[in-house]
């Protein structure tokens, strides 16, 4: 089947968080199954640089919010997709530094409303028709509420392919006022709670749920989640709506990019044989030197991520003061966001310089590092859609300490007695959302570091999960298959 994907991110060309990986994976692990998958993105500042053989399709005239835009349809080479990435160039709105959401003073762009309206009239154009190419989707998967208005706009015109719309993040909904919703045109008849219409304004997460044929999100967990009033930051009754039209499917991870036999950015290269813990020591020892703490055969703490509320950050730095008076381990932690966040983190690192290393920043080099040379994750998120990292951090034999939500509950199995005698357990689970919880679980991830035999084995056993797209991949083509068929 061919697929077309629209979405605000990808790997490796513009990235703020996993939904760039899995926009950057999943096609090419439907393309294996023999999809044929093209991605349309903006074309935004970074994305222009970091691509080859531009070609222009066309140019066409579309409305933003009280002005028409002339809009480039771009076709670039991309590695993966080969030359299929399509980029939808409006200057006035994409050709923009730094983040594609936020400006450097992280307040959001003030125009975004307008930005993705734009982006998804136009994917709603190339559903249909693309210039110079006979090629047409049977399907166009959006992602996030940056392309929840490609359903809405498709729901409207005949003979449309079918929509699947897959929510990565319910805490980002596109919540925009009546007067956004009036300057962009949108038709009148979607200022409906029935519709669009959300609490007062309009929500672009909603139209994407409402209008497309399937709604997925990224593990079974957050799907029953968020159809709950504790995790569906309001929208548990539309979900709650939706029934069998919205379900579930695992994310799975790059096992190219996230492999430890093959990583260039770690010192030592390993496999799930027994040489897993020296391997894994090299790395320590490396990382170690890079985050200038001493390697006196302390156990280490890795933590790789942005720095929101979502991740539990607040409880990592609760519990770190306890963590280092009363333990000898060690931490790294390697994350921006929050401007508090990176303060309190800052603040803690200065007065534990032998202890604790922070990096604020992005860097993908330290994030490999982390994964191959810490000797536990730790990863307290509030909730968690799927959670890429505790996954990356499975394939590199470095257990995670998580808590139970989301695809955390879903990916690891929590270390017990009877999950440690029968060669399942991978981490370690705790199930109250408080830095006590935290640290009480990460005191006995590191009672049972101390036993190398049983930790080998934890770490192996993490190794062996499988963790690629494979299986999802399939579960997604069924569910393009079936909408596909079930149309008139
Ligand atoms: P989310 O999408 O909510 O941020 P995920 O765990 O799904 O969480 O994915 C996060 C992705 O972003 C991972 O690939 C992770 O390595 C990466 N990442 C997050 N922060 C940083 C950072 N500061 N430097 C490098 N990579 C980062
Ligand atoms: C979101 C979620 C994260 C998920 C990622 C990719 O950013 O916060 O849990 O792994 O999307 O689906």
């Amino acid at each position: 089947m061919n697929i077309l994907f629209a979405a605000s991110e990808a790997f490796p060309f513009i990235k703020t968080g996993g939904l760039a990986d899995v926009i950057h994976s999943l096609p090419n692990a439907l393309n294996k199954l023999g999809d044929e998958v093209r991605l349309v993105l903006p074309a935004y500042r970074d994305v222009l640089a970091s691509v080859d053989s531009i070609k222009e399709l066309g140019m066409i005239d579309v409305p933003g919010a009280g002005v028409r835009h002339k809009v480039r349809i771009l076709k670039a080479h991309e590695d993966i997709l080969g030359d299929y990435l399509y980029l939808i160039d409006v200057p006035d709105l994409f050709d923009r530094p730094g983040s594609p959401y936020v400006r450097s003073d992280g307040y959001a762009w003030p125009d975004n409303a307008e930005r993705y309206t734009v982006f998804s009239r136009v994917v709603a154009l190339l559903a249909k028709w693309i210039p110079k190419s006979s090629w047409r989707p049977h399907v166009v998967h959006c992602h996030d509420w940056q392309t929840g208005l490609v359903p809405a706009f498709l729901s409207m015109v005949h003979d449309a392919p079918a929509t699947v719309f897959t929510i990565h993040n319910l805490a980002y909904d596109g919540y925009f006022s009546h007067d956004d919703f009036n300057r962009l045109g949108l038709p009148q008849h979607w200022w409906s709670p029935d519709y669009v219409e959300f609490y007062g304004g309009f929500s672009m997460l909603k139209a994407g749920m409402f209008f497309s044929n399937h709604v997925t999100t990224v593990s079974p967990t957050y799907a029953k989640e968020i159809c709950t009033p504790e995790f569906g930051h309001r929208f548990e009754g539309v979900l709650q709506h939706l029934g069998d039209k919205l379900s579930g499917i695992l994310n799975g991870i790059d096992l190219d990019i996230w492999n430890p036999q093959t990583d260039s950015y770690i010192a030592q290269n390993y496999t799930r044989d027994d040489s897993v813990i020296e391997a894994k020591s090299v790395n320590k020892k490396d990382l170690l030197s890079k985050a200038g703490l001493p390697d006196n055969g302390a156990p280490l703490l890795g933590f790789v991520g942005r720095l929101v509320e979502q991740k539990g950050i607040d409880l990592i730095t609760a519990m770190l003061p306890q963590l280092l008076a009363r333990t000898e381990a060690n931490m790294v932690l390697l994350g921006s966001g929050h401007m508090a966040y990176e303060q309190d983190l800052v603040e803690l690192a200065a007065a534990y310089p032998d202890r604790l290393h922070v990096h604020i920043g992005y860097s993908e080099e330290l994030a490999h590092q982390i994964e191959a040379g810490a000797d536990l994750f730790i990863m307290p998120s509030r909730f968690e859609p799927c959670g890429l990292n505790q996954m990356y951090s499975l394939r590199y034999g470095t257990p995670p300490v998580v808590n139970n939500t989301g695809g955390l509950a879903d990916t690891v199995v929590n270390v017990s007695l009877q999950t440690l005698s029968n060669k399942t357990a991978t981490g370690f689970i705790f199930n109250e959302e408080s830095a006590e919880a935290l640290f009480a679980m990460v005191l006995s991830a590191l009672d049972l570091f101390k036993n190398t035999k049983l930790w080998h084995e934890l770490c192996k056993t993490a190794m062996r999960q499988d963790v690629g797209w494979e299986k999802s991949a399939n579960e997604y083509h069924n569910l393009y298959r079936a909408e596909v068929d079930s149309r008139p």
